[in-house]
This record gives structure tokens, sequence and C-alpha cells, in this order.
């Protein structure tokens, strides 16, 4: 039988490095998560704590479903996904904000009284400009978004932005801030109860690090 006690979903690059030196940090044993390797299931030494090495936007997924107890994905993406899973800890790291962004006059240049958004989180751009009773088109984008206004193919975007060299070096502005965002653990609602003994302390201990972190002036 398994003696995994405890499976972990990381989001593959920057944001699984910055988390598994905070889980270190907790005395979580990460060595087996290696940058070379490309194993998508990684085992401790001890086997009771696995990692498993998904997509940023799949992270949430994989915890709500439980297949993954923990995770740690940014909370752009947890407020895209708007699923249940429990935010337990702001990691203050990854920290970036989303934005609407385009040229500086974007909404003045407007040719139609709709605006099209092109964007790789519809969700958190609808609700933003239903609340602020704006009609919006919806351009559905998977990457390098800030083209969309370049070559005409949207008024503006809805987007990340974290040093805002991407905006600044393609002649773009941040027009308004919907949100701050960071890395955030988050657990299954489930397994917060019923493997309370490893998560509880766990939690707390991730919570000491980032005190302390703080406190060093590191976050
Ligand atoms: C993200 C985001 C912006 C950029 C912002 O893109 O979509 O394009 O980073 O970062 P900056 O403010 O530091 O320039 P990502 O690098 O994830 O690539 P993508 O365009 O393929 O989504």
């Amino acid at each position: 039988m398994s003696k995994t006690k405890l499976t972990i979903a990381l989001a593959k690059g920057r944001l699984a490095e910055d988390t598994v030196k905070i889980l270190e940090e907790a005395g979580i044993d990460c060595a087996c998560v290696n940058d070379d390797s490309r194993k998508l299931v990684l085992t401790n030494d001890a086997g009771n704590i696995r990692f498993i090495m998904v997509k940023p936007t799949d992270v949430p997924v994989y915890v709500d479903h439980g297949v993954a107890d923990i995770g740690v994905a940014g909370k752009d993406t947890l407020l895209e996904a708007d699923l249940s899973v429990y935010e337990m800890v702001d990691l203050k790291i990854a920290k970036c904000r989303i934005c609407v962004a385009g040229y500086p006059n974007a909404k003045r240049n407007m040719t139609s009284s709709i605006l099209r958004v092109a964007t790789k989180y519809p969700n958190i751009a609808k609700k933003y400009f239903s609340g602020k009773g704006e009609t919006i088109e919806i351009i559905r984008l998977n990457g390098s978004i800030e083209l969309a206004p370049i070559l005409g193919l949207s008024d503006v975007i809805v987007d990340i932005v974290e040093s805002g060299r991407t905006l600044q070096e393609n002649g773009l502005v941040v027009l308004e801030e919907i949100a701050k965002a960071s890395g955030r653990l988050i657990v299954n609602r489930v397994s917060l109860k019923t493997k309370s003994e490893m998560i509880t302390p766990l939690i707390e201990r991730v919570k000491n690090v980032i005190r302390e972190r703080e406190n060093n002036g590191n976050d």
C-alpha cells in the first residue's frame, strides 16, 4: 500500500522554485523537486509527501478535485478559476497586479460603444467591467496579450503586470488596477478536515516562515 500521505501541486516554473524555498524553510523535504527533471510526480525520501508538477492554471483544478491536498497558485489564477478551495496563506511571492492596460487614450479612441478586451482572464475581465456597468466583448488569447491593442484586435487588455517592462517596451500603460496578486497556498476542503494532523501544523510553519521573511525585509 502507498505510504503517500500528502500530495502537493506545484506550478511548473518560477512559482515552484519560490514555493520550494518556502516549504524547505518550513521543514518539508523538497529535495526530490529538481529543476532538471521532467518527472511530473516526485516523492520525497520518506515517501510520505508527493509533489505533482502541473501548469499554473491547473493547480486549483487538482486541489478542488482532491487529487492534490495542497497547492500553490497565483491569486490571478484563483480569481479566474473561482473554485471552492480554501486559500490559507499569502506567500508574498510572485507579486503582481491585475490591470486594464492599453494605449493612454484607448477608451477615448474607441470605434464602437462596446469595449473590446483581449485577455487570458475572461472571468476576471467580465466581472470587473460588469461591476462598472460597461459593455464589453472578450477576445480570449493565451499569451503575448499586449499584441492585441497594437494590432487593433482589441481596445484594451486585462493582464498581469509585474515589472511593467512588457507594457513599457510596447508603448502601453496601465489604465486601471483591478486587484493585487501573489502566490497563495490553497487547500482542498475535505483534506483540511481528514488530514488536519498533517496540514494544520504545516500551514502554521509556513505562516511562521512568511512572518520571519517579512520581519527580515525579505518579502
Ligand atoms: C506575463 C503577462 C505579461 C508579462 C508581464 O506574460 O501576460 O505579458 O508577463 O510581466 P512584466 O510586467 O514583468 O513585463 P508571460 O511572461 O507569462 O508570457 P505570456 O505572454 O506567454 O503569457
